[in-house]
């Protein structure tokens, strides 16, 4: 079966960008990726893809005044690659979809959602929280996108501790070793086909014999 091909999107610095890359070129996920687009100008994400010869795109939220005309712009600008899934790769913006993207778009969270998600919940203040509330447990989610905010269908997470003397570094670090797991991993599921969705809940189909 060929690759399927993804849309990345992204904000920041791209590692998680860059784990889907090594996973392909590992050979533990059957996708490529066919575009980036990043909503900052300066978002190491692009040196990255621009380095694997990846076209990029960067559409800018800050000249937009609605969200739907920014998600628009995103979905005019990665049509003509015709991807299978669109990732959320460290994507810092509300993004809606249309009706031909649902379940077509994946995300991963740096929390236990429901848990530390929603509007002004993204990269380090996630940490922040968690360790302000006290908490001894977080993780990440890998989850399909709707329209809000970290809600859509969970596909797959991962728990992890918080420890003792942890700072927000320390706990992104390890909360993103979680998520070097499981979003290729998601990922990987979906290129096999064997994600389905009925009522927001993921089920994994068997592999078929
Ligand atoms: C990742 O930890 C990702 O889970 C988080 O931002 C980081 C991006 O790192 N995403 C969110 O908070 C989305 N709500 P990267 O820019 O190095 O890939």
């Amino acid at each position: 079966m060929p690759n399927i091909k993804l849309a990345v999107l992204l904000t920041g610095s791209g590692t998680t960008l860059q784990n889907l890359l090594d996973k392909r070129d590992a050979g533990k996920l059957d996708a490529d990726v066919a575009a980036v687009v990043s909503s900052r100008a300066d978002a190491y994400g692009l040196v990255r893809a621009s380095k694997r010869g990846i076209p990029t795109v960067v559409i800018e939220r800050g000249k937009y005044v609605l969200p739907e005309d920014f998600s628009d712009a995103i979905f005019e600008a990665i049509a003509p690659y015709k991807p299978d899934l669109v990732c959320l790769a460290g994507f810092m913006s509300m993004l809606q979809i249309g009706p031909a993207y649902v379940n077509q778009v994946i995300n991963i969270h740096p929390s236990l959602l429901p848990a530390f998600g929603g509007k002004g919940f993204y990269g380090n203040k996630v940490h922040a929280s968690v360790l302000a509330t006290g908490c001894k447990l977080t993780g990440c989610t890998a989850h399909f996108v709707d329209n809000e905010y970290d809600h859509g269908p969970i596909i797959a997470q991962k728990a992890v501790p918080v420890v003792s003397g942890d700072t927000v570094e320390t706990l992104a670090a390890r909360v993103q070793e979680a998520e070097r797991e499981i979003f290729p991993e998601a990922i990987q599921l979906f290129a096999l086909g064997r994600l389905k969705v009925e009522n927001r809940l993921v089920t994994v189909r068997p592999i078929d014999e």
